[in-house]
C-alpha cells in the first residue's frame, strides 16, 4: 500500500464568475523513498496540488490517502500528530521566526509536543550538508533569502520524517546550494523517506527518481 495516495482529485476555483479546475483529476500515488519531481508553469496548479495531498486545501472532489486512509476520516488532532512527525511540508516563501535563531528555527517544532529532541550530532550532520553550520547561532533577518531556504529545509529533514513535500524549494538558490539542496533530499530519500518536490526550474530533474509534468491541473508521468 503506498504511503501516500490521491485517488481522482479535483479542485475547482472560480475567477470572474466561472470555475475551472486548478487540479483537473489527479491520480497519483507515492512510497517510502521515491524522489518524484513535478514540474509546470507558474499557474499549472502545482502548489494547490500540493495543499490538497497535506489536507490544508479541501478537494472539490475525489480523495487523498494516507497509508490507505482517507484523510478526511482522520481527526483534527491526528492530523495534526502526522504534520508534526511524519509529514513536513516546506511551503513557498519564508517561514522561519524571527525572535529565535537558526538552531532554534531547526530545533522548535521538537520542543513542543513531546517529540524526539534531535541530537546536536544530528544537528550538524545535517547544517554540515546544507552549509549553515557557521549560521546556526545567527537570527534570520541577517541571513539571506538562500540561507533562510536552507535553514528551513534543515528543519524538515533532521528527524527523517516519512514524507517531505518541498514548493520551489530551490527557486532563490544559486547553482551550487541548488545542487546542495537537492542532494540532501535524494540522500534522505535513500534512507527511506518519500520527497515531493515541486519546481519550474528544469535543470534540477535529474535528482529525481520519478519525473511528472502539470499542465492546466493535469499531471502526467514524464517520460
Ligand atoms: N485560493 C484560490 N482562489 C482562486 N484561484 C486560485 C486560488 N489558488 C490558486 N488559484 C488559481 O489556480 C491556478 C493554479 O495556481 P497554483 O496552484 O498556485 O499554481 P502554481 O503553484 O503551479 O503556480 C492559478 O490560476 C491560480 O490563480
Ligand atoms: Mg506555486
Amino acid at each position: 500500500m503506498a504511503f501516500l495516495e490521491a485517488r481522482k482529485l479535483v479542485k475547482e476555483y472560480k475567477r470572474r464568475g466561472v470555475s475551472f479546475r486548478a487540479v483537473d483529476d489527479i491520480d497519483f500515488s507515492i512510497d517510502t523513498g521515491d524522489f518524484v519531481m513535478i514540474e509546470g508553469e507558474s499557474g499549472s496548479g502545482k502548489t494547490t496540488f500540493l495543499n490538497l495531498l497535506t489536507g490544508l486545501t479541501e478537494p472539490t472532489s475525489g480523495d487523498v490517502l494516507i497509508s490507505g486512509k482517507p484523510l478526511k476520516d482522520i481527526g483534527d488532532e491526528e492530523l495534526s500528530k502526522i504534520r508534526n512527525q511524519k509529514i513536513k511540508y516546506i511551503p513557498q516563501g519564508e517561514s522561519l521566526l524571527s525572535a529565535l535563531t537558526v538552531r532554534e528555527n531547526i530545533l522548535f517544532p521538537y520542543t513542543v509536543g513531546g517529540l524526539e529532541k534531535p541530537s546536536p550530532e544530528r544537528l550538524l550532520e545535517v547544517s554540515d550538508k546544507l552549509g549553515i553550520t557557521d549560521l546556526l547561532d545567527e537570527y534570520p533577518s541577517e541571513l539571506s533569502g538562500g540561507e533562510m531556504r536552507r535553514a528551513t529545509i534543515a528543519r524538515a529533514v533532521i528527524n527523517k520524517p516519512s514524507l517531505i513535500i518541498a514548493d520551489e524549494p530551490t527557486g532563490s538558490l544559486d547553482s551550487a546550494n541548488t545542487s546542495r539542496v537537492m542532494e540532501i533530499f535524494k540522500n534522505i530519500a535513500s534512507e527511506g523517506t518519500a520527497v515531493i518536490v515541486v519546481t519550474h526550474q528544469k535543470e534540477t530533474l535529474g535528482y529525481a527518481s520519478k519525473v511528472y509534468g502539470m499542465e492546466q491541473g493535469s499531471l502526467k508521468e514524464a517520460v
